[in-house]
């Protein structure tokens, strides 16, 4: 339960003065194998008098910190006291899909659900929040978020600041919309109330030494760029799948709802000092939620957008009165951090692509937004991936709104965006990765396995939650039944066999007017053609004709391109 410490009072605008604040809510921290959490609605007054209704796990707001070790086994229920049907997903988390909480795992009201599973990932924030289809923004928006830390022993062996709520605090950032009885709106480009953890206009006490700060933007849909009011630099450790391989000096950092950050942050000289936690909106360009046009033209809008003051304006998000040191404080900056390598490209045994498009046609900002034309539908797998698949997915925006994608079950490792290598801050283990407006691309590999299950599929979407909620999401299933031909019948255009000796069959399915096939090694040098083909099987053989190797085969119809790898070996 959160106990307001001092009243509070805000005014909405470009300029939040705070002229009084209320102390920082730290949710408490579950640190057993065993974790319960009852998910209940309540009432909580993010403005003095205002009683609102709410939503909450284990208390009327938000929930408490699960302190995950990895390697060790979890026994978790979650025990459904709301009215409404829902569903808990471990975001981030690396689980099988039966425990992964996504929309068909559904917890009715009164009943328990009981996932167990064994921690897989890398030290990092993660968080959890209901998943429910058509929903989640409502469950989430009432008040049901919390975080996830992992521990590791990889992370214990670098004097990271790791005392919660003493030099390492989690940080909720969110917005919210809230209708003129108080109640929380759904669905909303009313989101004039900013709040850390649930609290409006915060503050909190750090002490004068390096603080690490777990920073989750769980808005529904608007972007933050996250900085300090002086513009300090701090060293950016951690995105979403964990720790970086080395710190990342930065003044900015562009966070999409649903990503994470792990930042550290030296006030050693600031004693007796304040400063704020902003959200720098004013430097987002347009086409990003939370920019002054949401959409790439000005004429391009949402209703209710140009009138919410925080689009395209600075806010505060957290005011910092610097304290004393603690005992032991940490005072220095690790230069190196975690250990790994990314995917190498070569890797990949599949590409996929997902193209986001308007329902309403290209310049709409209203959505439906589909993935490759279709809005989601639980009864339809969009895609099948082999389990231990080692994939790359092109991700195309034709849409002139960014959206901040994310995928279950894997952390990526983001190849490109619009063709150019991501920055040293981009580099690490990402979940969400915001593809840009306006024919923007991104592309990401991914290890899909560990965790497998041929009916329970993971979901892919768009984490704008009203985005999410209007069908911008698929699903895929992850399973050892499926082997690379099989699946590529599902696209259409399947090699066999593969690898081959340079003999193959191209088999095509329910693809039709073929104008071409062709096919390229991986310079993109063109190797073989052939024209007007009339039947769905295409027999080739490059035997002593091309060197071994990678190729890609392509089939262009009138109006689509499919595109398939395969190994001559
Ligand atoms: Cu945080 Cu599928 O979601
Ligand atoms: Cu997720
Ligand atoms: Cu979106």
């Amino acid at each position: 339960m959160i106990k307001k410490i001092l009243s509070s009072f805000t005014f909405f605008g470009t300029l939040t003065m705070a002229f009084s604040q209320t102390q920082l809510y730290i949710p408490p921290t579950i640190n057993s194998s065993n974790i319960n959490l009852t998910l209940d609605e309540g009432t909580f007054q993010f403005y003095p008098g205002v009683v609102t209704n709410t939503m909450g796990a284990n208390g009327n707001l938000l929930g408490p910190t699960i302190i995950l070790n990895k390697g060790d086994f979890y026994n978790i229920t979650v025990d459904n006291q709301l009215s409404d049907t829902t569903t808990i997903h471990w975001h981030g988390l690396h689980v099988a899909p039966e425990n992964d909480g996504g929309p068909h795992t559904i917890i009715l009201p009164n009943d328990i659900w009981n996932p167990q599973f064994t921690v897989l990932d890398k030290a990092g924030t993660y968080w959890y929040h209901p998943h429910l289809h058509k929903k989640t923004d409502k469950h989430v928006s009432l008040g049901i978020a919390g975080m996830i830390l992992v521990r590791d022993s990889e992370e214990a062996s670098l004097n990271l600041p790791m005392s919660y709520g003493v030099d390492e605090f989690p940080l909720v950032l969110q917005t919210k919309g809230f209708d003129a009885n108080g109640q929380i709106e759904i669905h909303t480009e009313n989101d004039t109330s900013v709040m850390v953890n649930g609290i409006v206009d915060a503050t909190v006490d750090m002490p004068a030494q390096v603080v690490r700060l777990r920073v989750l933007n769980g808005s529904s849909q608007r972007v933050m760029v996250f900085g300090f009011s002086d513009n300090r630099t701090f060293s950016l450790i951690g995105t979403d799948g964990g720790l970086l391989t080395a710190p990342v000096n930065l003044t900015r950092y562009r966070l999409g709802p649903g990503q994470r950050i792990d930042v550290l942050v030296d006030l050693s000289s600031d004693l007796g000092q304040s400063l704020q936690i902003m959200s720098y909106g004013s430097e987002l360009t347009n086409g990003y939620y939370g920019a002054t046009n949401p959409g790439m033209a000005p004429f391009m809008t949402i209703p209710g957008y140009n009138q919410n003051p925080l689009n395209g304006a600075d806010f505060q998000l957290l005011n910092i009165n610097v304290v004393a040191q603690t005992a032991n404080p940490i005072t220095t900056i690790p230069a190196t951090l975690a250990n790994y390598s990314p995917i190498p490209e070569a890797n990949s045994v599949k590409d996929r692509e997902l193209v986001f498009s308007s329902a309403g046609g290209m310049g709409d900002l209203q959505g439906p937004f589909l993935i490759n034309n279709a809005s989601m539908d639980m009864n339809v797998i969009n895609e099948y991936v082999p389990f231990n698949n080692t994939e790359i997915w092109t991700l195309r925006n034709q849409t002139p709104i960014a959206h901040p994608f994310h995928i279950h079950d894997v952390q990526f490792f983001i190849l490109d965006i619009n063709g150019n290598p991501p920055p040293p801050e981009m580099q690490g283990l990402n979940d969400v990765v915001i593809v840009p407006p306006g024919q923007g691309t991104v592309r990401f590999i991914a290890i899909f396995n560990d965790v497998q299950n041929d009916s329970i599929p993971f979901m892919y979407h768009c984490h704008m939650l009203t985005h999410e909620d209007m069908g911008m999401m698929g699903q895929f299933l992850v399973s050892d039944k499926f082997m690379n031909t099989e699946d590529d019948e599902v696209n259409q255009l399947s090699i066999y066999p593969n690898p081959s000796n340079g003999s193959f069959k191209v088999m095509l399915f329910g693809v039709n007017n073929v104008q071409a096939l062709r096919i390229y090694n991986l310079q993109g040098k063109e190797v073989f053609f052939k024209y007007q083909i009339e039947t769905n099987q295409i027999s080739i053989d490059l035997t002593e004709k091309v060197a071994k190797g990678t190729y890609y085969v392509t089939i262009q119809t009138s109006d689509k391109t499919y595109t398939s790898k395969f190994v001559i070996q």
